[in-house]
């Protein structure tokens, strides 16, 4: 029997020169979210009991941005192995499974952890696997380290690209860099391993010879490329995007959602679409976007943090900014803007307007090219709309204001104050007419001119 206690390592010193960047390898994000976020949110729904994070160069960036986890600091950077071992005050009498991962590493599922925790009770000889190892076999094996594997299918060592031979680059059994590891022999483990190799550092893959020399068992499971995908350059982050919002276009559609052209179609982490909602092409999904079922959203259109209610349609054209509260049957059509405001249910602004910091009560029209004025270059201001009203096109509310229920607002108006309910309020120069004065000009024009 095996402790069944797991801690979390992520080793996260490292700086990521070849990212050419002022932000931290690890928070470069992903879908929205940083690398190493995606990391951590999986641990959590594994449910382990601890987590500790490695950092060292950038440590004040990474430190930042994660909460509810444990530090350890690795300073110099001498390695992988020696980043694990700078835990060892972190989890000082902790038995179990030491789960170690990458945080370059970022889209591993919680599938596949836990069959790395389910290997690491197989027994060898009656005793637990000293580590498990997660190999992949990817379309270029590249630079990663290879897995090689005896006849009776244990792993005898990792081979770093840089060390390798040509028998051993020809191997296509590659390291994901995620292990799982007897806690209890992880340390002591980690103190036989030396630096003498190509990049002289401290390679946390040689552990698996230290183990294997002291009579335990070591294996490999497999996963597939697109979540061991290894992040070290922008064109490896762009695979990790691509890989990602795969997974997300097809979690879309199997939730019942139609994607005209599901390539076209950017999600982030925590975009939820309802079911019977249709998305048309080129539209893009920042984070906290939520769709109500039978929504439809039109091409061309950039959604964040907004609320969608249900059979409500959007776009084409149409920018939806955090904060924007939508009810169910809601319209907001071409060339339309909303940040900040709840508008209620069946409610329409269908054309060129821009609605911020605002309320809108259910039903009400928002006729073309109306502007909520919420800025005084200082502040922001409220506009509140009440039920049913009809704002007249070309409106700008000057904020604070409100507008009665079922009030109209006659077009062109430049509303400041107060609207009651029923009333009809309109800002407007009186119209005239100079009958027949277009014609007198012209021919009057056309005599001087000769045109
Ligand atoms: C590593 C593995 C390689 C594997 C590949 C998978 C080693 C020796 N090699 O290579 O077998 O195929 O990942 O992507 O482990 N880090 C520290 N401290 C250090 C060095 C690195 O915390 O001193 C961290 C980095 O921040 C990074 C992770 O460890 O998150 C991996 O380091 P990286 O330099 O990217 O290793 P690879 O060359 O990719
Ligand atoms: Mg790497």
């Amino acid at each position: 029997m095996i402790d069944n206690s797991v801690a979390a390592i992520i080793l996260a010193a490292g700086r990521g020169t070849r990212m050419k960047s002022d932000l931290h390898k690890v928070l470069h994000p992903v879908g929205g979210r940083p690398m190493i976020s995606h990391l951590i949110a999986t641990l959590t729904e594994v449910g382990v009991d601890q987590k500790v994070v490695v950092t060292g160069s950038g440590r004040d960036q990474v430190e930042a941005a994660l909460g509810d986890v444990d530090f350890a600091v690795q300073d110099p950077q001498l390695g992988t192995g020696h980043a694990v071992k700078c835990t060892k005050a972190a989890l000082a009498g902790f038995k179990g499974t030491a789960l170690i991962l990458y945080g370059d590493v970022p889209l591993v599922s919680a599938a596949v952890m836990q069959s790395m925790l389910d290997a690491r009770a197989m027994s060898m000889g009656g005793v637990p696997m000293g580590a498990v190892v997660l190999g992949f076999r990817p379309d270029d094996a590249a630079a990663y380290g290879r897995l090689l594997v005896d006849g009776d299918g244990y792993v005898e060592r990792i081979v770093e690209f840089k060390d390798a031979n040509e028998a051993e680059r020809a191997v296509d059994f590659c390291n994901s860099g995620i292990m799982a590891v007897d806690a209890e022999d992880l340390f002591a483990w980690l103190d036989e391993i030396d630096n003498e190799n190509a990049a002289g550092e401290y390679y946390l893959t040689d552990i698996v010879k230290v183990a294997r020399d002291h009579g335990r068992g070591v294996v490999a499971i497999e996963a597939p490329e697109s979540e061991v995908l290894g992040v070290n350059s922008r064109e490896d982050l762009a695979l990790a995007e691509a890989y990602f919002q795969g997974k997300a276009r097809r979690t879309a559609m199997q939730g019942g959602a139609t994607l005209l052209d599901p390539a076209t179609v950017w999600f982030s982490w925590d975009t939820q679409i309802g079911s019977d909602v249709t998305v048309e092409p080129n539209v893009f999904f920042g984070p906290g976007v939520t769709v109500g079922s039978g929504a439809t959203i039109r091409a061309h259109s950039h959604i964040a943090g907004a609320t969608i209610g249900e059979g409500s349609e959007i776009g084409p054209f149409a920018r939806l900014r955090p904060g924007a509260e939508l009810g169910s049957r809601v319209k907001v059509g071409n060339f339309c803007e909303v940040k900040k405001a709840t508008v209620g249910e069946g409610a329409k602004i269908n054309h060129l307007s821009y609605i911020g910091d605002a309320t809108i009560g259910a039903n009400a029209n928002i006729g073309a090219g109306t502007i909520t004025c919420n800025y005084d270059g200082f502040g922001k201001f409220q506009t509140t709309i009440g039920e049913g009203a009809f704002i007249g096109s070309n409106t700008a509310l000057v904020a604070p204001v409100t507008i009665g229920r079922g009030a109209n607002i006659g077009a062109g108006s430049t509303i400041n104050k107060d609207v009651e309910a029923d009333d009809l309020s309109l800002t407007r120069a009186p119209q005239k007419s100079l009958k027949g004065w277009a014609a007198k000009f012209r021919a009057k024009r056309s005599r001087e001119t000769g045109k």
